[in-house]
């Protein structure tokens, strides 16, 4: 029998980071009971500090490779470091953290019968010859390069989700999350809209790799928070794999000259070789979204960008 309280509790690995920090302050608003569970690798608690004293919030130093006992209703499984610089620094931990962690994650939900959801990433689609990637594109990953340790360890999370679901009759959902940008973002995780907006700020040249025209598309945190809410909320025979991202797409030239102006920055452009295995290209089909969840980006690339600008200078107390 479960306790007294009436409110849905929700356990949310990987809450200190970027995404969850979000989600769970978004879950308290909504009255939800929050454990946040990080072993903050890349995660830090100036991110949940304001939830820290919140009656409805609990924070747990807690690795997810190791199993986790713990009474809850919901569970979204979002840790993971996120950024190649951080997921290839222990590249074995990043795969353990995805397999051993969904295994353990899965194992929970099963044993307390809750609903469970993985943020997994537009990374399975490797570097896609499909273009936008629509959920039933297969991907085009290398296994062995030095992107495998996050590409393959997020497909076999997915591969374990839907093992799980349909041996032991799991309720799941997989989102895969397309770059996502806003405040908490890591200031030196190399992600290319932190790196251009640390660097403008600071005067410094920004960045380039390759000529500049490859393009992404980017995704302010409150939309895709909003539908991994949505995805969570859907009927237990929508389990995804659901993509949630902004399809607006933006060379990195764009981007960068976007930030200049915003920032009023008077840093130069450098160019230098592509990353190993970075794609060319990359850009959500996100009509299942729209057509499941009701859900779309709301926020403008040039919204976004102001809040997360200002989140950065109060960061680094330039003003
Ligand atoms: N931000 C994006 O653009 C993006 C895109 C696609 C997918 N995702 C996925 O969303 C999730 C969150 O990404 P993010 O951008 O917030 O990254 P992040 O690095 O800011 O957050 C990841 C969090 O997980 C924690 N963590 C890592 N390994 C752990 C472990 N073994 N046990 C417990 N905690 C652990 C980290 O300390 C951190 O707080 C990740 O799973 C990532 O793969 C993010």
């Amino acid at each position: 029998m479960r306790n007294y309280s009436t409110l849905k509790r929700v356990l949310v690995t990987g809450g200190a980071g970027f995404l969850g920090s979000h989600l769970c302050e978004r879950l308290v608003d909504e009255g939800c009971d929050v454990l946040c569970v990080d072993n903050f690798y890349t995660g830090t608690k100036a991110n949940i500090l304001s939830l820290l004293d919140h009656p409805h919030f609990e924070l747990m130093r807690h690795d997810i490779t190791f199993p986790l006992y713990v009474e809850v209703d919901e569970i979204y499984n979002l840790a993971c470091p996120a950024s190649p610089i951080h997921y290839q620094f222990d590249p074995v931990q990043t795969t353990k953290t995805s397999v051993h962690g969904s295994i353990n994650m899965l194992g929970l939900a099963k044993r307390v019968k809750a609903k469970i959801l993985q943020a997994s990433t537009s990374e399975v689609y490797g570097d896609p010859e499909v273009h936008p990637q629509t959920e039933d594109y297969w991907g085009k990953v290398n296994p062995i390069g030095i992107r495998a340790c996050y590409d393959e360890g997020k497909r076999c999370a997915e591969t374990l989700f839907f093992d799980y679901h349909r041996q032991h009759n799991l309720k799941i959902k997989v989102a895969r999350i397309f770059n996502t940008y806003g405040s908490n973002m890591h200031p030196n995780d190399g992600r290319v809209v932190s790196n251009f907006i640390v660097q403008a700020l600071k005067g410094k040249p920004i960045t380039i790799y390759g000529d500049g025209r490859q393009t992404r598309s980017f995704c302010y945190v409150s939309d895709l928070v909003d539908g991994l809410i949505r995805l969570m909320g859907t009927p237990d025979e929508f389990t995804g794999p659901v993509n949630l991202g902004n399809p607006d797409e933006f060379t990195m030239l764009e981007l960068a000259e976007t930030i200049k102006v915003i920032t009023g920055s008077k840093s130069e452009l450098i160019f230098k070789p592509l990353p190993e295995d970075d794609p060319v290209q990359r850009q959500p089909d996100i009509s299942l979204a729209h057509a499941e969840l009701g859900w779309y980006p709301k926020i403008p690339l040039k919204d976004g960008l102001v809040n997360t600008i200002s989140y950065f200078e109060n960061l680094f107390k330039i003003r």
